[in-house]
C-alpha cells in the first residue's frame, strides 16, 4: 500500500518525466513513475526509434530501471499522458512480473487523476505462480 503523499509523488514524476518524452514519429509523449518496494520512485518516457519497432514504451523503461536498481516489487504505477490513457498490454504484462496487483493511477494533461489497479486491467493473469515460482 502506498499512502498520499507517495501517490502524488509517482503522479508528479510521471507528468514530469512525459516532458522528455522522446516521440518525433507517433508525437504521442507517455510519462511512467513506479515505486519500488524500498520507497524509490522511478520515472521513464517513451523512447521511439528511426525503426520503429524498437520503440520502447515509458511503463517498460520506468520498470527496467527500478529492477536495474534491485527493486523487485512495484508497490504503484503512474502513467501521464495528453488524453489520460491505460497503459498498453505488453506493459500490463511487464507490471504483473513485479505487483500480483497494484494501483495504476492513469493521468492527463489537465490536471486529472483517477485511479484503476492492474487486476482490473489484466484479469485472470498469467504470473510466476503459474510457473510455481513464489509471488
Ligand atoms: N506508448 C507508451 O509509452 N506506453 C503505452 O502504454 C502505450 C504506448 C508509446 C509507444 C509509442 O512511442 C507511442 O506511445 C505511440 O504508440
Amino acid at each position: 500500500m502506498i499512502n498520499n503523499e507517495q501517490r502524488k509523488t509517482i503522479e508528479e514524476a510521471a507528468c514530469t518525466a512525459r516532458e522528455q518524452a522522446y516521440a518525433p514519429y507517433s508525437k504521442f509523449k507517455v510519462g511512467a513513475a513506479v515505486i519500488g518496494g524500498s520507497g524509490t520512485v522511478y520515472a521513464g518516457i517513451n523512447v521511439e526509434n528511426a525503426s520503429f519497432g524498437l520503440t520502447a514504451c515509458a511503463e517498460r523503461v520506468a520498470i527496467f530501471k527500478a529492477v536495474s536498481a534491485g527493486e523487485r516489487d512495484i508497490l504503484a504505477v503512474a502513467v501521464c499522458t495528453e488524453s489520460g490513457v491505460t497503459p498498453c498490454g505488453s506493459c500490463r504484462q511487464v507490471i504483473r512480473e513485479f505487483a500480483a496487483d497494484c494501483p495504476v493511477y492513469i493521468l492527463d494533461t489537465n490536471g486529472s487523476s483517477r485511479e484503476t489497479s492492474l487486476a482490473a486491467l489484466l484479469p485472470q493473469s498469467f504470473g510466476k505462480g503459474d510457473l510455481e515460482i513464489a509471488e
